[in-house]
């Protein structure tokens, strides 16, 4: 077999066997089929597509690629959720320490920020001392203990989807349901999790742009998930402006902060509920969605997902009192405003352009060796909906490099569209597959 003939055929869209998937993918793994033949092969996959079979064999494959994380012996439920990736995007820092406090084990294996989605592993190594390089023991430990452990694929664990996420990133091969659904469900069956309950996000800062792709996405993942033996749902939310006040990675945990505290914006408040409360429904901890969402509002009330927050910092190595000090202080060295022109309503606030501004200022990649700042990041002061007198501050943002602050200044200015008419909430949950 011949890497080049494989290319070819997906090419001229033939559909690839078991075998052909299997020879790429362990090749690209030990290294005997370079990264220029992988890349072209998933340029040729983004054009052409797979067929469910194909899909199926690529996500069995990256699994093949590592360890299976043993969870025998954990008492269930073992639930967790996954994005499809969006901009400020902090669900998962919430939403694992909410659903622990309910009941549910959740063993997380996250990503990092890829295109112009943020990566909630990329979020979480700004806590002070926090690592998510974890070893199994360790992972089990934490299940056992907060009930969440939070890590990202290795080495040893789904290491196909750590080098092909990597490389999709900067070859823009990230919009594609198959390639999106193998790098998932890979990471969900490889961690162990028992169900899943997956957020596909829809619009602009999204990467399927509107509510057809987005349900063909979801039904690829539900269907190949529950061909894999897994309890899945699908929520299909809204992403056409950025979940939330804040894109950058200290910005986002310090927002995750809020919202753990029983402050954090609506937008962000209904998404988290609406997923963590299907997995309390998934997992058997309530029978209804209502009473589900009853009990995660209870405990953000109580103070105990915060509190399963706290413990979970700690398992992993982190300091609990540097972050809350960090709180408000972590900063990049430049803040620059962007001010309203004209009187109005906020109307729309791009997520792809802030996202693609995030890029820009280092909250994530444009090369496989890029490091993604901590720091830096953009606060929205104004959301859509919000009034603004000309003058008014729309966003803040902070930077590294006082030359990219006009460029910066000039993306935001453009995501941001100010109008004369008062502005209809949308509702944020737009479809649900169950
Ligand atoms: N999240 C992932 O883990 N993989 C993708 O391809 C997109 C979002």
């Amino acid at each position: 077999m011949r890497a080049v003939d494989i290319i070819m055929k997906k090419r001229m869209g033939g559909e690839l066997t078991k075998e052909e998937i299997h020879f790429l993918i362990t090749g690209y793994v030990d290294g005997s089929i370079p990264e220029y033949q992988i890349s072209a092969w998933l340029m040729a996959v983004y054009f052409k597509g797979m067929t469910f079979e194909e899909t199926g064999y690529l996500t069995r494959e990256m699994i093949a690629s590592g360890e299976v994380l043993d969870l025998e012996g954990i008492p269930g439920p073992l639930v967790d959720k996954h994005s499809t990736g969006g901009v400020g995007d902090k669900v998962s820092i919430i939403l694992a320490p909410l659903a622990a406090a309910c009941g549910v084990r959740v063993p997380m294996m996250s990503g990092r920020a890829l295109g112009h989605t943020g990566g909630t592993l990329d979020k979480l190594d700004t806590i002070p001392g926090f690592t998510t390089e974890i070893d199994i023991k360790q992972f089990r430990s934490n299940l056992m203990g907060s009930g969440m452990a939070m890590t990202g694929q290795s080495k040893e664990v789904v290491p196909a989807d750590k080098k092909m996420y990597a490389l999709r990133d900067v070859t823009a091969t990230v919009e594609s349901v198959p390639l999106i659904t193998a790098s998932i469900l890979s990471k969900k069956f490889a961690e162990g999790a028992q169900s899943l309950v997956f957020d596909v996000k829809c619009g602009s800062g999204a990467f399927m742009k509107n509510m057809e792709e987005a349900e063909t996405l979801a039904t690829s993942l539900v269907e190949t998930g529950r061909s894999l033996g897994r309890k899945v749902v699908a929520v299909i939310t809204r992403m056409d402006e950025p979940l939330g006040h804040m894109v950058g990675n200290f910005l986002e945990i310090e927002e995750s902060i809020d919202c753990l505290k029983g402050k954090g914006p609506d937008d962000l408040m209904d998404v988290t509920y609406r997923l963590t409360a299907w997995m309390l429904v998934a997992g058997g901890i309530c029978s209804d969605i209502d009473s589900a969402l009853a009990m995660c509002r209870e405990k953000i009330e109580s103070g105990e997902a915060w509190e399963k927050f706290l413990l979970n910092v700690k398992e992993q190595g982190g300091d609990p009192e540097a972050l809350q000090k960090g709180y408000g202080t972590f900063r990049s060295a430049y803040a620059v405003e962007l001010k309203a022109e004209t009187d109005g309503y906020v109307q729309e606030i791009d997520a792809f352009e802030t996202g693609m501004t995030g890029v820009m200022i280092g909250v994530g990649r444009n090369k496989t060796t890029d490091n993604v700042l901590p720091y830096v990041g953009i606060e929205l002061k104004k959301k859509c909906g919000d009034e603004v007198k000309a003058g008014d501050v729309l966003c803040v943002i902070y930077t590294e490099d006082e030359g990219k602050n006009a460029d910066a200044l000039a993306k935001m200015n453009a995501a941001y569209k100010i109008g004369p008419d008062p502005y209809v909430k949308k509702d944020m949950i737009l479809k649900e597959i169950k």
